[in-house]
């Protein structure tokens, strides 16, 4: 019998997924909620859980997060990361990364033990070699794809491929994590919603925790995963919160995006308002669960 305090939610990305990376997507989602289920049913910490999840979606090539991560303009990888604790309000945030194994882990490490809840490019990755987290050099992170879709730009299908995991453990604690290597194409420099905290993710043990994905300049213009997750607070239930949020983004900016969430209650919620959005979710039954076209997200 599952413990049913826990719960977890991951998204791979919103956005026009072509129909022959469906599969990919869904089963690399499956993968990383269930890898991160493990640690909660184990009794592990939300943050083991989160981190787990994500490490795994950075590896897999298929999503635009660690390897697999779009090019700049100038045919680089910058990526960006960030972690939340709804216990204490901690944070940590990472941005224009360009050799750090899993952006993740480096603003966990951040958030733990960082005088500061935000390092970039060159500082962010001093530090994390004197944390001792794997970097690897820049073509690593790059994938046919990637590479073809910087060659042949504007021809082939424009993704968004951020991924994110939302959990809460045994003892109802919420986290929240994102990471992408933003948007394809983007000018060198450009950080997007995802480090800024409130925007690419949010996490309080007293509403909810949310990760979001999607079209990030538009996204920091409504602190889309704070907006949800004050919605949550206010009595919404997740699928309700997280399509009113979804919905506010449109109507205020136009802009397209998608997002997870888990209330303090343990209810898990998504909504997208792009063509799709991979996501797999556990909570209280114990049973995975996984999609990618739009559905009515709720539990
Ligand atoms: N949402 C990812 C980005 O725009 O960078």
């Amino acid at each position: 019998m599952p413990n049913n305090n826990c719960a977890i939610i991951v998204h791979g990305g919103a956005g026009d997924i072509p129909d022959q990376q469906v599969a990919d997507h869904v089963d690399g989602c499956r993968l990383a909620a269930a890898a991160g289920w493990r640690i909660l049913q184990d009794g592990g910490s939300a943050i083991d859980a989160m981190e787990a999840a994500i490490q795994m979606l950075e590896d897999l090539p298929v999503f635009d997060a660690g390897r697999g991560s779009y090019l700049t303009t100038d045919g680089i990888v910058e990526m960006d990361a960030i972690v939340m604790d709804g216990a204490t309000l901690q944070m940590g945030a990472t941005a224009g990364v360009q050799h750090v194994r899993h952006p993740i882990t480096l603003a966990r490490r951040i958030m733990e033990r960082a005088p500061h809840n935000m390092l970039i490019s060159a500082g962010a990755e001093n530090f994390a070699r004197e944390c001792g987290l794997e970097l690897c050099a820049a073509e690593w992170f790059e994938t046919p794809y990637t590479r073809a879709v910087w060659q042949e730009y504007g021809r082939l299908p424009m993704l968004t491929g951020t991924v994110g995991c939302v959990a809460r453990d045994a003892t109802g604690a919420l986290v929240a994590g994102t990471s992408t290597g933003g948007s394809d194409h983007k000018l060198p420099g450009r950080v997007g919603d995802v480090p800024l905290v409130g925007s690419g993710a949010y996490a309080d043990n007293r509403s909810a925790a949310a990760s979001a994905t999607g079209d990030g300049d538009k996204i920091m213009r409504v602190v889309l995963s704070k907006t949800v997750c004050d919605l949550a607070g206010g009595g919404l239930p997740a699928a309700a919160a997280a399509k009113a949020a979804i919905a506010t983004l449109a109507e205020r900016t136009g802009g397209t995006a998608g997002i997870i969430i888990i209330d303090r209650s343990g209810r898990t919620g998504f909504a997208h308002n792009t063509r799709r959005m991979s996501r797999a979710w556990i909570d209280a039954d114990g049973t995975l669960q996984a999609g990618i076209e739009p559905a009515a997200g709720s539990t």
